[in-house]
């Protein structure tokens, strides 16, 4: 069973297919969104993925088998990959391996990989054609859509990068088996985030299920997830305006991954300050404390952390003045006024401390 979500940008317009697919059935669906003109094909896999996914090494084969001229090149794994060292040495190995405008990159493995991927397509020969084969619930529901790509600089995560969308995006549901649960979960905040803010049914449906989703369930959110992210992204692909929605979580999220020193994964992050915009919101009156409550519940039940007061402090708050999103004084924060919907809100910076600190 398989779900095709087209990603509607015109001329860049691609499609997401999710479901479990042979390693055929895989390469047949990049070979034909890469098109016959390709003359070869990079495949940049993460380097944790081989050792971990048995599902790797045949669908190296069947690409090896149906696309042209296929090398591999295997990344850092996870984050490590996404620095500028690594795309310096990603680049020239293109170079070397003589791949011209005619050639092709794969990105295969979590988000860092795509981002990676994506981002050494976008600057080699000033941009060549590139898909991606998503291995992590996170790459599948978030960084397979939009084509932001990028690394991270000293001073921030994925402060150096490109908009570049790929020509295709195969999420195969079996590499989920490898998935070590705890990153399984963090994906999961992106899915609830999405229903926040868009698809109430997402949170009707993880709030009814036990504590194993059903492959049927994870393909019906995923799918659920994709196709918030892909309307969002159709209306707005460079973040002028709308898209900023789908930081819902982010504001405050990305202040306490950041101040874990990356001990919290992204998700985990993301439910925290989910959490905090809730309450955030409540106190602010654009939106019912029980939207807050329910947030919490279900975040309980799927095992994400939601004391995101407890964790909240003026050092981690003193962080958002680093925000890219920042606008001088004012922090844009994503609101929920109900389920299903979204509203960005300016708050002073100098606001937040009384806000979330009353006592202080
Ligand atoms: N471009 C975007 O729009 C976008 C959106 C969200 C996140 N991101 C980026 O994605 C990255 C996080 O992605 P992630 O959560 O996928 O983490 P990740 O890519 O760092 O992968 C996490 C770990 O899982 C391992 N792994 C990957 N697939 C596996 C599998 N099937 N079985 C077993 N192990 C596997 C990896 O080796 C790695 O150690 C961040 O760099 C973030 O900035 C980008
Ligand atoms: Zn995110």
């Amino acid at each position: 069973m398989s779900v095709v979500v087209p990603v509607e940008l015109g001329a860049r317009r691609y499609e997401v297919q999710i479901g479990t697919f042979t390693p055929e059935a895989v390469a047949e669906i990049l070979a034909v969104a890469l098109g016959p003109a390709v003359t070869g094909v990079a495949l940049l896999v993460d380097g944790g993925l081989a050792a971990r996914a048995p599902r790797l090494p045949p669908l190296i084969a069947a690409l090896g088998a149906r696309l042209p001229d296929v090398d591999v090149l295997s990344l850092r794994a996870g984050e490590a990959c996404k620095s500028l060292t690594e795309i310096e040495r990603t680049v020239e190995w293109l170079a070397d391996r003589g791949y011209d405008r005619r050639g092709a990159v794969v990105g295969i493995g979590g988000g860092a990989a795509t981002d990676h991927a994506g981002f050494a397509a976008s600057i080699f020969l000033r941009g060549i054609s590139f898909a991606t084969v998503p291995t992590t619930l996170l790459a599948m529901v978030d960084a397979s859509v939009g084509g932001k790509t990028g690394v991270d600089l000293r001073a921030g995560k994925n402060l150096a990068g490109a908009f570049h969308q790929p020509r295709a995006v195969v999420a195969d549901l079996a590499f989920l088996e490898t998935l070590p649960l705890r990153e399984r979960t963090a994906g999961l905040a992106e899915v609830v985030k999405c229903g926040f803010i868009a698809d109430p049914e997402i949170l009707d449906l993880l709030e009814g299920s036990g504590p194993v989703l059903s492959p049927a369930l994870l393909l019906d959110l995923i799918t659920r997830a994709v196709r918030v992210k892909a309307e969002v992204v159709a209306t707005d692909e460079t973040e002028v305006g709308r898209r900023a929605i789908l930081n819902f979580g982010h504001t405050i999220g990305h202040a306490l991954e950041a101040a874990s020193g990356y001990d919290l994964l992204h998700g985990e992050a993301v439910a925290l300050g989910m959490i905090a915009a809730l309450d955030l919101g409540a106190a602010m009156r654009i939106g019912p404390p029980a939207l807050a409550a329910r947030g919490r519940a279900l975040l309980d039940q799927l095992g994400l952390p939601t004391d995101a007061a407890s964790r909240l402090d003026p050092g981690v708050l003193a962080r958002l003045a680093v925000d890219k999103k920042r606008r001088g004084d004012q922090i844009r924060f994503v609101f929920c006024p109900a389920v299903g919907q979204a509203r960005l809100v300016d708050v002073a910076a100098s606001d937040l401390a009384g806000r979330f600190f009353p006592k202080a």
